[in-house]
């Protein structure tokens, strides 16, 4: 049996930008929220920096966009920085308002009333943040006013497994989308949620890599769904790897903040020696492509499992005070970082490609749009800078309900749609399949498409991917869905973009590095990298 649900707006993703839209939306329309697991599970709520805004008024948003365009490496869209770092501030107000306690710093030297802490490439104290913790304080402030409100309905552990879309031919237009299939995994239904807009807020990818500071949602399912409806997507080769994840053999994806150098952190070899002014001027405050491949680069020269960083010579005060949660997880572990060097490895971070969005954050689908790090806005270019994302959350999110509001009046309902179908599927023979190939997949992806790329890597990496897709795709076909195989099927979806569109890029820019092609080429490479499905129609 399968349930039709009627929304106005279908916001997938319980993250800043699903949550966000969601609270900026007039209380008229009627708007559902999924979210893949419980709805605080998301990226955003173990986010740790900050959110990058000018307060300060020794800062200005010339240098914060001229901090942006130099870590995107010449790719980030000029027009698109400007917007998003003028919109910083009242998005700021905006979350001060619902209530985010941001942690003040009310000195003479805070211009703001607030603290504001400094992270790599930029050239200012201007991340404001709730210590050490503030993607927890954004989502839960978010997530309870949207949870009191009427008009919102959240539904936890839905997977969206694919957007449903009108072929081209029925309008003669632009293809639109009119919802899309959920499977309810508690009760193993597959339910059709009909709306007249759709908007994907489904976070990043970097479950593609077998270490990660992300936790499990971030499988790219947003991005991989809307390639397979007809939508392009754009800079998938621009993985950032974030230069300091905890080393421990019982600690999963925990991050330990680039703050942390940002408040004075330094690196250091096993020896105790300090080594990134041997690549670049700015040091442990370099952008954070800079830093990982150094971190990378010394942990091959020595032959070391792990660098770390020290921040042990700042009062133990300082520490309680700003880095709260990481002294306590750090504790768990048994490392006192008031006293120890904290052992360190670069992760895959963060996913500066994805689908192709404009300003308003829509898609080459009518009635679809993409927010947050599931979108390409042009905002990041080569190179993501730190606490950039949450504020691209806040700034699209925002964009998006006054595009919604702009076209509610003359966006019809969508037509009935064709229930999901299972008439020719069995239960699942071989859960094995799925658990093996997840995990070929993350291994092969870190060991052939990580922070150092080659072409005979990316190419090893390519035939594995033709594999796998070949037997998820049979598998697809011929068994009833689990959110271990919807993943599974993203992930390679998702994979093969990130090693065609690396595969493409015969230079090296920002994060994306290969020994092939070791310097920057702005005569034939200055541009994003496009990739266009073969059902995608322009209009
Ligand atoms: P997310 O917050 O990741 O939310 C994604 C949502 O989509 C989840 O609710 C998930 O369940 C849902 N979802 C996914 N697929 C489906 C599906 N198929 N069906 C239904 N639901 C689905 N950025 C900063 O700017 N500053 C920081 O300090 C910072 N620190 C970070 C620290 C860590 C450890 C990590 C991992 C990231 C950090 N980032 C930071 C990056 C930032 O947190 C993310 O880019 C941002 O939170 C993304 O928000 P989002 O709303 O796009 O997605
Ligand atoms: C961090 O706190 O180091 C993460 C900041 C970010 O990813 O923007």
């Amino acid at each position: 049996m399968t349930t039709d649900n009627q929304y106005d707006v279908l916001i997938i993703g319980s993250g800043a930008a699903g949550l966000s839209l969601a609270l900026h939306l007039d209380r008229h329309l009627k708007i559902a929220v999924i979210s893949k697991r419980e709805l605080k599970e998301t990226n955003t709520y173990y986010a740790q920096g900050g959110i990058s805004v000018v307060l300060d008024e020794e800062d200005s948003v010339a240098s914060h966009v001229k901090d942006t365009l130099n870590a995107g490496v010449g790719l980030c869209d000029e027009e698109i920085v400007q917007l998003v770092v003028e919109h910083g501030p009242m998005n700021i107000d905006w979350l001060l308002k619902g209530g985010v306690n941001f942690t003040r710093d009310d000195t003479s030297s805070s211009s703001s009333g607030y603290h504001l802490t400094r992270e790599g490439g930029h050239s200012h104290r201007r991340v404001i943040h709730a210590a050490d913790a503030t993607g927890k304080e954004v989502e839960t402030t978010l997530q309870a006013q949207v949870l009191a409100q009427s008009n919102i309905d959240v539904f936890e552990h839905h997977i969206a497994i694919d957007l449903i879309t009108s072929e081209r031919s029925q309008i003669k237009q632009q293809k639109r989308c009119y919802g899309a299939y959920i499977l309810d995994h508690k009760n193993n239904q597959v339910e059709t949620f009909r709306a007249r807009f759709v908007v994907l807020a489904t976070g990043g990818a970097s479950k593609v890599y077998q270490y990660t500071s992300n936790p499990d949602v971030s499988t790219g399912d947003g991005i991989a769904m809307a390639w397979r409806a007809g939508c392009r997507v754009a800079n998938m080769e621009f993985i950032q790897f974030h230069p300091t994840c905890l080393y421990h053999p019982e600690a999963k994806s925990f991050l330990i903040s680039e703050a942390v150098r940002g408040e004075g952190g330094q690196l250091k070899l096993p020896d105790g020696s300090r080594f990134m002014h041997r690549f670049d001027e700015r040091e442990e405050l370099a952008p954070r492509d800079i830093v990982a491949r150094a971190i990378d680069h010394e942990m091959k020269r020595i032959g070391a499992d792990c660098l770390y960083l020290d921040i042990s010579h700042k009062s133990a005060d300082f520490i309680h005070e700003h880095f709260p949660t990481i002294h306590q997880r750090c504790l768990d572990f048994g490392i006192d970082i008031t006293r120890q060097p904290i052992p360190v490895v670069p992760a895959a971070h963060y996913t500066c490609g994805g689908v192709v969005a404009d300003e308003q954050a829509r898609t080459d689908i009518a009635g679809l749009y993409v927010i947050g790090e599931s979108a390409y806005s042009g905002l990041h270019g080569a190179n993501r800078m730190a606490s950039n994302s949450l504020l691209e959350c806040l700034v699209f999110a925002n964009l998006a309900a006054q595009d919604i509001h702009l076209l509610d009046a003359e966006t019809p309902e969508p037509p009935k749609l064709t229930p999901w179908d299972e008439s020719r599927v069995t239960e699942p023979d071989e859960e094995v399949v799925v658990s093996h190939n997840w995990d070929e997949l993350r291994h092969f992806m870190w060991d052939y498409v990580g922070i150092v790329r080659s072409n005979k890597r990316l190419m090893r990496a390519c035939r594995r991917i033709d594999l796998l897709r070949r037997e998820i795709v049979e598998y697809y076909s011929n068994f009833r869905v689990t959110i271990d195989l919807l993943e599974l099927r993203n992930l390679v979806d998702v994979a093969d973009m990130i090693i065609r569109s690396a595969q493409s890029r015969r230079e090296s820019r920002g994060l994306h590095y290969t020994i092939d092609f070791p310097y920057l080429d702005n005569r034939v490479q200055k541009k994003a990298t496009i990739l266009i499905p073969d059902n995608y129609f322009p209009y």
